[in-house]
Order: C-alpha cells, then structure tokens, then sequence
C-alpha cells in the first residue's frame, strides 16, 4: 500500500565520541505518515542519533536509506540530495539572526532550491501562513518570543518540502507557556501526515500521536512498542518507570 511505504530505514548505526561508543548498533525503520518519538535519559544518544540520519554527524558504520536509497556518505550529491529532503529542527532554532522570519524561511529556497526572489518570498509566506505567523514575516529573531522562533524553524523546514522530518526536543527550551503553541504545529503536521522522529519528553502530547516509542539509553534502543502498550497500567515498561520519573520531577504526567 501507498501509504505504508517505508521512508526512512536506519541499520545498525555505530558512533563513537570522544573514545566512547555513543550509539551502539541502532536500527529503526519509519512509514510514510508515522511519528516514532525517542525517549529516553540525558546522554542516552538520542540527538546523536539524529544527526547521524542526516550526516551531521556521520555514522562509524551502519547505512541509512531514505526512499529505498543507501546514502553514500562520501558522495556530496548524496549527502546535498538527503539534506534537502530531511528538515531538521534544533532545541535552540538555529536561526540567523541578520535575517527576518520571511528571509530565515526563503533563504534555502534561493540558495538550494535556486527558486527566483518572487517564487520563494510567496512560498515563505505560505509557510509562515501555516505556523500562524502571517504577521510576524518581517521580523527578526531577536523580535519572536521562543515559541514563535521555533515556529519559524518548522516553517523554514516545510518549506523544502521534506520527506521527514526531524525534531530534537523542539519544546525543552521553550517557557512553559509557549510549548503548547509549538506542540500545536506539530501536531497539524502529524494530522497532515508528515513524516516524523521526534526526541522529546512530553510524553503525554506524544503519546496521543506516536506510531512507537523507541526508548534509548546507553546507545541503544532497548525498548520499543506502541505508547498504549507500554504506558498500561500496569505496565512494567522501562517507558512507564521512565514517564513516573518525568511527571515526579514536573508535578504532572507528560506537560
Ligand atoms: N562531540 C562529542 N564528544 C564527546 N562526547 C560527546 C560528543 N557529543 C556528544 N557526546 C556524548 O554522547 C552522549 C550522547 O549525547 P546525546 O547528546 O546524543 O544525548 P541525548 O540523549 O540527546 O541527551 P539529552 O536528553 O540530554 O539531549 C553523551 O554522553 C555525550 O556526552
Ligand atoms: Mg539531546
């Protein structure tokens, strides 16, 4: 069937950091449309890996596919051919700061896609239209609120058109108060049927959403399952110890 082809296909990814194995013989796989949400303690690899599956950080050993097709690291047509289709989305934006909201959002439509001024001006503001940001094209970084900066960053992804996307802990730098807004858009793209891995530890908002947890500690991923499986009562999940841990820590389940 269309709609459960496979997407993305990482095996047995390997990474080494400063003389440490940080990932240790990864595997996962995403269907068109599907949201895997990695969880899992700090130092667990989970941003590593990540960067590994768009060769920010290439892998040691192990091969990533993404629509059937094993990326050669060492082809710069390969690597170019991956980064426009996988959109990334950091913890702290990773905005340039000389540029307003409209030109963070075109700047790679110019530059990669070779879109005339015109084109991409329009389609940065549709982008923009989609996150809620209509208004705020004009202004600069330093102008948003964080919510609205990240907002920004998933309109600046959108607009490649990826095939996936991304996200590592796109809430946790955000004030209480504006994560909800940011969890909105992500949760328009999943109903939209985007492509997605997120790291993240609002549990509660992703499990609503998520095909699978993948829980990671030590480099691997030792745990894997539907949210409704290994958050049951009752559950003796290392997902479910890990979530009572989470909602110990902020007073409430997820947040
Ligand atoms: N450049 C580096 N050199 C050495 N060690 C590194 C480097 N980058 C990351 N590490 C180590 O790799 C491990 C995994 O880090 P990573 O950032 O992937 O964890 P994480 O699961 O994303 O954690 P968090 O939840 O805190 O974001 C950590 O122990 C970290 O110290
Ligand atoms: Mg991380």
């Amino acid at each position: 069937m269309q709609n459960e082809s496979v997407v993305l296909r990482v095996e047995n990814v390997v990474k080494h950091l400063g003389g440490q194995r940080i990932l240790d013989e990864v595997s996962l796989t995403v269907k068109k449309g599907r949201l895997k949400v990695l969880i899992g303690p700090s130092g667990a690899g989970k941003s590593t890996l990540l960067q590994c599956i768009n060769f920010l950080l290439p892998p040691d050993e192990g091969k990533v596919f993404l629509d059937g097709r094993e990326i050669n690291p060492k082809s710069r047509k390969d690597l170019l051919w991956l980064r426009q289709r996988v959109g990334m989305i950091f913890q702290d934006f990773n905005l340039f700061d000389h540029l307003t909201a409209m030109e963070n959002v075109r700047v790679a439509l110019i530059k990669v896609k070779k879109m005339d001024k015109r084109t991409a001006t329009h389609r940065a503001m549709e982008e923009l239209a989609r996150v809620g940001l209509a208004d705020k094209a004009g202004l600069y970084p330093a102008q948003l609120s964080g919510g609205q900066k990240q907002r920004v960053s998933v309109a600046r992804a959108l607009a490649m058109d990826p095939a996936v996307m991304l996200l590592d802990e796109p809430t946790s730098a955000l004030d209480p108060e504006l994560i909800g807004e940011v969890l909105a858009v992500i949760r328009d793209l999943a109903d939209a049927g985007m492509t997605m891995i997120m790291a993240t530890h609002q549990i509660g908002f992703s499990s609503s959403l998520a095909d699978e947890f993948l829980f990671m500690e030590k480099g691997r991923i030792i745990e894997r399952g539907a949210p409704s499986e290994l958050l049951a009562r009752g559950s003796c999940s290392r997902t479910m110890a890990f979530c009572a841990k989470l909602s110990e820590l902020s007073g409430e389940m997820g947040g």
